[in-house]
């Protein structure tokens, strides 16, 4: 995983945001961002419900209520395949096995390099390209061995690039 930001680096991503309620979701995706782990950790939620003067239960709502946020550390690309009827179907669970035996990882896990997290979702609305698999904004279908690799390979050779 990646260095773990300092509280000062958290308190300036409120202060960039003015302190301001109204920019809760704002400033929860900032510190996810800076994260190096791809969550919001309960320390960072006590700090920005302090900070803003919110019950830390509304910080929590939250980070719960919306499936971009973790409280959990994740990997950097957190691959979401989906296992509902037709995906699962169209073999959702041979896809989740080729990515993980690529990966070296079980479902729910992250690996070692923190680049990866592998989750199960619900249909993505994508069942016609079945079975499908999410990261981030983009949604893979159609998926084999071949693709697969291509695309782990794809992410790989991004990070590769930023450093
Ligand atoms: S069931 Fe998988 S995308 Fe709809």
């Amino acid at each position: 995983m990646n260095e773990k930001p300092t509280k000062e680096q958290i308190l300036g991503i409120i202060a960039k945001y003015g302190k301001a309620k109204e920019q809760l979701l704002a400033i929860l995706l900032d510190i996810q961002e800076v994260s190096g782990s791809n969550c919001v950790t309960e320390e960072w939620a006590q700090l920005v419900a302090k900070e803003l003067d919110l019950p830390l239960s509304k910080v929590f709502d939250v980070l719960t209520f919306y499936a971009m946020f973790s409280i959990k550390p994740r990997g950097k690309y957190v691959i979401e395949i989906c296992n509902s009827a037709p995906c699962y179907v169209s073999k959702s669970e041979e896809v989740a096995k080729i990515f993980q035996d690529i990966l070296g990882i079980k479902m729910g896990e992250t690996t070692p390099d923190g680049l990866f997290t592998l989750l199960y979702t619900s249909c993505i609305g994508a069942c016609d390209q079945g079975p499908v698999a999410k990261i981030g904004d983009k949604v893979y279908g159609f998926l084999n061995k071949e693709k697969i690799t291509g695309i782990i390979n794809e992410y790989r050779e991004v990070v590769s690039c930023q450093k």
